[in-house]
């Protein structure tokens, strides 16, 4: 059975621009020395592109840790300057990669429709897409939060229940993102129970969901008690080891 398939729980590290190959290495030792002590836990680390294969090397050939990638572009190969495909990924070994985090859809206009398209681009190559949603702090304000997320999930939904089952959906509340503040475990519970309604009406009801936003080691285990929530995608704190390996043995 593929990751994917199983509901283990998922701890996926969005490195985001950080780090350097001395950084990186020290991160990567602590996280492939310390990854024995956590069970039933999926890893997945996403460096930026110039380190995935720095991390590769390491994780090459150890078990517990995953290598994904923070973004891909929606096109094969060719002439498209800066650009790296789901098959350059795919060659490098990676087997995740985050489409549609706020940080692309605010800063590089991303829009729902490209988001689609990347995950479906990395499906073509056998990636597992993460697909990031969540509302702005007026739109929260403005109690619009499900209509946002169900408009940023209606293009990957329309891709169908065979590839929407490949994939796995991370809510983050974009006022939550690196800024200490959580939504609580009920907050985030209600926004997950009704993307699990959406995946329950498509007929993929065990996609998993996860949160993310300032999650850390002393607030996963609340967020991880909620019945939808499956697991963390984490900035911050998974820059250093041991706090990232805590939120996954939380
Ligand atoms: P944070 O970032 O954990 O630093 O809030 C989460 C994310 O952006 O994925």
């Amino acid at each position: 059975m593929s990751i994917s398939e199983t509901r283990n729980r998922l701890v996926i590290g969005n490195w985001k621009m950080h780090g350097n190959l001395a950084t990186n290495a020290a991160l990567l030792a602590g996280l492939t020395d310390g990854v024995a002590s956590v069970a039933g836990c999926d890893l997945v680390i996403c460096p930026p592109f110039p380190y995935l294969a720095q991390a590769q090397a390491v994780l090459l050939g150890k078990d517990g840790i995953a290598l994904g990638a923070q973004d891909l572009s929606t096109k094969q190969q060719g002439a498209y300057t800066g650009d790296v495909s789901a098959a350059m990924l795919a060659d490098i070994g990676c087997q995740w990669v985050l489409v549609g985090h706020s940080e692309r859809r605010s800063k590089y206009a991303e829009t729902s429709q490209l988001v689609a398209d990347k995950a479906q681009a990395a499906l073509s190559q056998g990636l597992t897409p993460v697909v990031c949603v969540g509302e702005t702090l007026d739109e929260h304000e403005a109690g619009q939060a499900n209509a946002v997320i169900a408009a940023q999930l209606q293009p990957v939904l329309s891709l169908g229940p065979q590839a929407v089952a490949s994939m796995v959906i991370a809510y983050e509340p974009v006022w939550a993102i690196g800024t200490g503040l959580t939504a609580t475990p009920e907050q985030a519970q209600a926004v997950h129970a009704g993307i699990r309604a959406s995946l329950v009406q498509l007929g993929v009801p065990h996609v998993r969901i996860l949160y993310g936003g300032s999650v850390n080691a002393a607030n996963a285990a609340s967020l991880f008690s909620m019945s939808d929530i499956n697991g963390a995608l984490v900035g911050g704190a998974s820059l250093i080891a041991e706090e990232f390996l805590r939120i996954a043995a939380a």
